[in-house]
């Protein structure tokens, strides 16, 4: 059963600082929501029941935003505030919530090791907070099929302009029809010359144990981490590995243009601020570009 999903959220936010020094940057909003939200809530659509935060030293608003607030509550009960106080009380049972540190910065793949114990011996799904994926049926929910279909680890895919490989793992894979393709090889963060392919990989995965059993013999890289794709990487030697394509516009929320971009996307089709917002878009338009 594939119930619990697993959010590493220990990293500092370096690229998104001055914003992210003293704030957990999956906090900041988009719109009106913080970007982790729409994640958390994209594994709640797929049928995930528990989140397991990955998090560290100040990063306990985290835990906070999708718990109770008792406080809260009474203060909006109190003052006849019930659509703010039906939205808290919703977000505060969205998930059952568990949280493990990761008390040193030694990768993705050291991150999601840190839930090991609290896995059990089942698949389990893993989420990066970076990657915002906004659409009508949940990312991780296409994964999910193609899990229920092979029994196998699944990670998202995307292609990207050459140039841009270099900041994803990268699959070798072979196109099996429907947007799903047989893994052969995984490399992290390859140069354009000795990437395999432009099929990136994006922070969704649904990972079956073995993963977990091969991280934890995994040597770190040159800089010290141990990554996810290597994990990966030496599970295909066992077992099968599988990509999927998966539905939906993905921003990379940890990048301050692309964070931009989601802002006034997101902003259009907000359902209360959608329409003024796009008259004040093309107003400014003519204002500015002669449009
Ligand atoms: C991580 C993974 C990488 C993956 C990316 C997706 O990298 O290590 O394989 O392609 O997430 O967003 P990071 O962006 O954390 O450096």
């Amino acid at each position: 059963m594939l119930t619990r999903a697993v959010f590493p959220v220990a990293g500092f936010g370096t690229r998104f600082l001055p914003a992210s020094k003293a704030i957990p940057k999956e906090l900041i909003p988009l719109v009106d929501k913080p970007a982790l939200q729409y994640v958390v809530e994209e594994a709640v659509a797929a049928g995930f029941t528990t989140a397991i935060f990955v998090t560290a030293e100040g990063k306990a608003a985290i835990e906070d935003h999708f718990d109770r607030n008792l406080r809260l509550e009474a203060f909006l009960a109190q003052k006849g505030k019930q659509e703010l106080l039906r939205m808290v009380q919703e977000l505060g049972s969205l998930v059952e919530v568990v949280a493990v540190r990761q008390k040193q910065a030694l990768g993705l793949g050291h991150a999601v090791l840190q839930a090991a114990s609290l896995l059990a011996s089942e698949p389990f799904a893993v989420l990066l907070g970076d990657d915002v994926i906004v659409g009508e049926n949940p990312a991780i929910g296409r994964l999910v099929e193609v899990h229920r279909q092979t029994g196998a680890s699944v990670v998202a895919v995307m292609e990207v302009p050459g140039e841009e490989i270099s900041r994803y793992g990268c699959a070798a894979a072979e196109p099996l029809g429907n947007g799903v393709f047989r893994v052969h090889d995984l490399v992290e963060k390859p140069s354009p010359e000795q990437a395999p392919s432009r099929w990136a990989v994006i922070g969704r995965y649904i990972l079956t144990p073995t993963v977990l059993h091969e991280l934890r013999t995994t040597p770190p890289d040159p800089s010290g981490e141990i990554q996810l794709t290597e994990g990966l990487r030496r599970t295909l030697k066992r077992e099968p590995v599988y990509a999927c394509t998966f539905p939906g516009t993905r921003y990379d929320a940890g990048n301050k243009g692309d964070f931009l971009r989601a802002t006034v996307e997101l902003g259009l089709s907000h359902p209360e601020l959608g329409r003024w917002f796009k008259s004040f878009l093309e107003d400014l338009a003519r204002r500015h570009f002669q449009v």
